[in-house]
């Protein structure tokens, strides 16, 4: 019988990727209605991942997968960092988000506009924690093209590509995504603890 394990976000975008990718190694549990939200108030992604895992597993009794992700800007020394689903403010949404990302940047040349998105991956069972870490490089493109995928896609160009990520196919974003490559080190790890 395969481990039942949380999956602790609401994000129904990432559900669906990490049962995808998941499903032949666990049984993914939705995180319950009730469930409190918990406030990602670290200073890094993994505090932030580290945190969600350990009280969603406390408060479900179950082996839990949480994760946080974000864009960081060399020319703005790592931000927005743990601030990108906020950065134009509290209740920014992604346009807002991108708008205030190119303000940011005006007047910054091609080869100054590099960025990372980062995720940080942690598969918690009982006292136990274990870290994912996935980077793709690549830069913010002078302005928003394309139209799929969500929050920066349209700003991000990763490297040796000239479209953004919301004008690729879902395939192909996955393929490379920071979100993607620390799947992939849990699935390895998941498969070879059995
Ligand atoms: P969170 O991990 O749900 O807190 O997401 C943080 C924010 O990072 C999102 O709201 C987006 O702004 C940004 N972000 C994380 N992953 C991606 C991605 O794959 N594409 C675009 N934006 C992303």
């Amino acid at each position: 019988m395969m481990r039942k394990v949380l999956i602790a976000t609401r994000n129904p975008n990432k559900v669906r990727e990490l049962q995808q990718l998941l499903s032949s190694v666990i049984e993914c549990v939705a995180l319950p209605e009730e469930a409190p939200e918990v406030d990602e108030d670290g200073s890094s992604f993994y505090e932030n991942a580290s945190k969600k895992a350990r009280e969603y597993s406390r408060l479900t009794h179950l082996p839990t997968i949480a994760e946080d992700s974000g864009l960081e800007v060399d020319a703005l020394n790592g931000a927005p960092g743990v601030f990108s689903a906020r950065f134009a403010g509290p209740l920014a949404d992604a346009g807002a988000n991108n708008r205030h990302l190119l303000e940011r940047l005006r007047g910054i040349s091609s080869e100054d506009r590099t960025a990372r998105f980062v995720c940080c991956m942690i598969y918690r069972e009982g006292d136990s924690e274990h870290e994912f870490r996935g980077e793709v490089r690549g830069r913010i493109a002078p302005q928003l093209s394309g139209t799929s995928g969500f929050g920066y896609d349209p700003l991000f160009i990763p490297e040796g590509y000239t479209q953004t990520f919301a004008e690729m196919t879902a395939e192909l974003k996955n393929s490379m995504s920071h979100r993607y490559q620390a799947i992939r080190q849990l699935t390895a790890f998941l498969k070879h603890r059995g």
